[in-house]
């Protein structure tokens, strides 16, 4: 029996990484002659595993060596006790983790899975491959020959068909999707993806539009930084949400961002398009409504302001027809230009929307099929949640900083969905924002008389602020709050709440404002000030304790100091600390956010 061609690859990605790459191995393996497909481990029919001959799994590593969310089903399926050890003897599997060495647990995911692939049964292709984000050529350095091998060795099992040969890897690959412009247009088309329901609530393909009810500034006028308290209206939405759960917010383009990439790609904004298949095993994207409006494509679907992946350079090179822009490009996609694209590309996060300024000859070339390949999805935000969902049953509020920075080499950067959702203005009349929950990462106690200690600088605190007013609503009042801001006019924001709920004695707060002196003040100093406090919460009263902010430095400046106070309260040595803190993450009673 001639063994079956066929190849699967399944990705765990958070940014699109791990997704990249598994598309680009799912086009290679076509090059190769194999029926492939590609797809999100959590979107893969789990049972089925057992009768893919052969699969490539390609998953990063995130936070603290957690599995991207888009593979968290699956891994926690795959790592069953209870699968029987023989469950994939069928199976051929190559295992590639991409990671940053900067971690901890550097790739953590990709070398656990691999090892529990072969230990139900399956027959490893390759060792695992693991890609390194710190590496000086990037991840590629690794990717690129570790592919090498595996279609070496995948060709080696299954040969080519008689008189078929690998496609040259230099011709135009097909696009993902066929266009079809729309000669008789619907007269002001609005495209709309589908509206929640009884049976499919608000999600990533039909969101809810949560009507914006207020967007206030919370930090004064001349500081330095704009942090938004917005206010949304759920009702009759369907949705609840509880503390630490985080709403997820599709974001729009910046107006300015769509009016430039229209004019450069000279799109018309009412051109009325729909989408086919060109390849059975790539279904049509589910978050776009179709038909569709060239307008609502830019605006709402393709991620513009976002730093291109290695695709994108090699297709702008098939685009274009004059030999400087192709040199470039292609070198940009060898092992020796890596440093050149990191200089041009990375280091200053320079956006598709100005490369596309840099590369005319290309960007006048691109066919408009080719836009759903060149540039990936806008990815949905996850934001923490401020409010209590008992103190407003029909409201969900966000506290958010509004991303604005300039780097060294170039212009101006902004964060797309918090620019844009800070500039929605009421006063044009009513605005509704794409939304829905997911569970966030923090797990908080349940039971109202376990005591919380929270240290949440900045916009840190907003998951803090949901779950303080949750806990006052009904009558919890162990609360222990660390807040940090550089100033007590500038950027206490919540200050109104606190000093209500402080009067209530709801809440213990303790304020750090690390500028309205000569020396700077930290969280972590008014720790250390309170240890009594906190060494008879941790001691007599089993308190839990939550950080959470975005600073790179002050998760580890705040463990040293709760160390400190076991040391100097429970008076022992720094090892023995050091464990009840070990034990107090191992039962959830330390628990961290950080973002940067
Ligand atoms: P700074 O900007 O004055 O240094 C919220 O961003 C607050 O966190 C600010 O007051 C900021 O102070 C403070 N912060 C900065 N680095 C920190 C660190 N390593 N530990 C604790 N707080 C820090």
């Amino acid at each position: 029996m001639v063994p079956e061609r066929k190849v699967l690859v399944l990705y765990g990605s958070e940014t699109g990484t791990a997704q990249d790459v598994a598309e680009r191995i799912n086009r290679e393996a076509k090059c190769h002659h194999f029926t492939s497909r590609v797809m999100a481990l959590n979107d893969y029919p789990m049972s089925s595993l057992i009768s893919e001959p052969t699969v490539v799994f390609v998953v990063s590593t995130t936070g603290q060596g957690d599995p991207p969310e888009n593979m968290k089903v699956f891994w926690r399926f795959i790592m069953r006790r209870n699968l029987p050890t023989s469950s994939l003897t069928n199976m051929k599997f190559a295992v590639l983790g991409l990671g940053d060495s900067s971690y901890q647990k550097y790739n953590f995911i990709g070398k656990k899975l691999h090892k529990r692939l072969m230990q139900l049964g399956g027959t490893q292709l390759q060792p695992v491959g693991l890609a390194d984000d710190q590496h000086d050529l990037g991840p590629d350095a690794v990717i690129d020959p570790w592919l090498k091998t595996l279609w070496q060795k995948l060709l080696a099992m299954y040969p080519l068909p008689d008189g078929v040969e690998i496609l040259n890897s230099d011709l135009l690959p097909p696009s993902k999707y066929k266009v079809e412009f729309l000669s008789s247009q619907t007269e002001n088309l609005q495209p709309k993806l589908p509206e929640p329901s009884e049976n499919s609530p608000p999600s990533a393909n039909c969101p809810f539009g949560a009507r914006l009810l207020s967007n206030e500034r919370v930090t004064s006028s001349s500081h330095w930084q704009d942090v938004r308290y917005l206010k949304l209206d759920i009702s009759e939405s369907g949705m609840s949400y509880s503390p630490g759960d985080v709403l997820m917010i599709q974001p729009h383009n910046m107006p300015d961002t769509v009016d430039e990439f229209m004019d450069l790609l000279h799109l018309t904004p009412n051109a009325q398009f729909t989408l086919q298949q060109n390849d059975p095993d790539t279904p049509l994207p589910a978050t776009l409504p179709l038909p569709c409006t060239c307008r609502y494509l830019v605006e709402n679907y393709l991620d513009i302001y976002s730093i291109p992946r290695r695709y994108f350079w090699q297709l702008l090179g098939y685009f274009t027809d004059d030999d400087r822009e192709r040199e470039k490009l292609r070198e940009f996609i060898t092992p020796a230009g890596q440093e050149e694209l990191y200089n041009y590309c990375n280091r200053p996060r320079r956006k598709i929307v100005e490369i596309l300024v840099d590369f005319p000859h290309a960007t006048a070339n691109i066919p408009f099929e080719y836009l759903f390949d060149l540039i990936p999805p806008m990815q949905p935000r996850a934001m923490s949640i401020a409010s209590s969902n008992l103190a407003h049953p029909t409201e969900v509020h966000i506290l958010m900083a509004v991303v604005d920075y300039k780097t060294k080499l170039l212009k101006r950067r902004r964060g797309v969905c918090s620019t844009w959702l800070s500039k929605l203005d009421l006063e044009k009349g009513p605005v509704h924002v794409p939304v829905w929950m997911k569970k966030g990462t923090l797990s908080f106690p349940k039971s109202p008389d376990t005591p919380v200690i929270m240290v949440g600088p900045g916009t840190g605190v907003a998951a803090f602020r949901g779950y303080i007013e949750e806990r006052a609503h009904i009558g919890a009042g162990d609360n222990v709050l660390f807040f940090g801001c550089r100033g007590e006019k500038s950027d206490f924001f919540c200050a109104d709440l606190w000093r209500e709920l402080a009067q209530r004695q709801m809440v213990k707060l303790f304020t750090a404002f690390s500028r309205d002196q000569d020396r700077k003040v930290y969280v972590q100093h008014r720790i250390a000030e309170q240890s009594q406090l906190i060494w008879d919460l941790l001691n007599n009263r089993k308190a839990c304790i939550y950080v959470s902010g975005n600073s790179k430095n002050m998760p580890e400046a705040v463990r040293d100091a709760f160390r400190s106070v076991i040391i100097k309260e429970a008076n022992c040595k720094f090892d023995e600390a050091e464990n009840y803190l070990k034990e107090m993450d191992r039962t959830l009673r330390y628990q961290t956010e950080t973002w940067s």
